[in-house]
């Protein structure tokens, strides 16, 4: 697919970061651009729901507040600790994503995407979103609400039910970045997946999308 004319990317990229000025959650991990803060809050964020995430991120990081404290304990209490969020594989990703940070890289997360994506856990999403909300860098977030947005908005319903594979999204979130927004951006991009483009009741009447959005009166 040809990536959309030059104009309706920049109508997108504003419409939606002065969407996100008026309705953007506030949430604890957007307050902090401390690598290891965004690491924890994302593989939470991996598998379960934003208000299940919140006081279990407080709660982790009042026990293990820095990636030192947390590759120096057992891996036995991090499950414990985790163990209501569920998919409980992820405690011991990250618990391991610790070791290797002290071991190999003093202390610090990677900040390149290759050394990322070899860290137990970390695909191309996680990967993505350490790189924009901790390191402030541009690169692209595909998730499953962010994949239903750019479908409606970008390639509407019916090419929808054709579509299958990823690549063609990633060159869409990619393509729309805004040079040096990657962080507001993709946060952005998230919360209206998550609150207002939603996959059973979007709220198109007031949608600031509408004029441009290739589902609009089709969905
Ligand atoms: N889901 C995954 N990452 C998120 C974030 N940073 N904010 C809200 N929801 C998310």
């Amino acid at each position: 697919m040809r990536p959309p004319p030059h104009a309706t990317i920049r109508r997108f990229q504003r419409r939606l970061l002065a969407w996100y000025a008026e309705h953007g959650r506030d949430l604890p991990w957007r307050r902090t651009r401390h690598p290891y803060r965004v690491l924890v809050s994302e593989i939470m964020l991996q598998q379960t729901q934003v208000d299940r995430v919140v006081p279990k991120y407080h709660e982790f990081l009042r026990h293990y507040p820095t990636i030192e404290k947390l590759a120096a304990a057992p891996v036995a209490s991090v499950r414990r600790l985790w163990y209501p969020l569920g998919y409980n594989i992820r405690p011991i990703r990250l618990h391991a994503i610790a070791r290797e940070s002290v071991a190999r890289y003093g202390g610090r997360l990677p900040d390149r995407e290759e050394e990322l994506r070899r860290m137990p856990g970390i695909g191309r999403y996680t990967a993505g979103a350490i790189l924009s909300f901790a390191y402030g860098r541009d690169a692209a977030v595909l998730d499953t609400n962010v994949r239903r947005v750019l479908s409606r908005v970008f390639l509407g319903p019916r090419r929808l039910a054709r579509v299958r594979g990823q690549r063609i999204f990633w060159d869409l979130a990619a393509a729309l970045v805004p040079r040096g927004r990657g962080y507001d951006f993709n946060q952005a991009l998230m919360d209206f997946g998550a609150t207002w483009c939603t996959p059973r009741k979007p709220r198109c009447a007031p949608c600031p999308m509408k004029r441009f959005c290739a589902s609009y009166g089709l969905a």
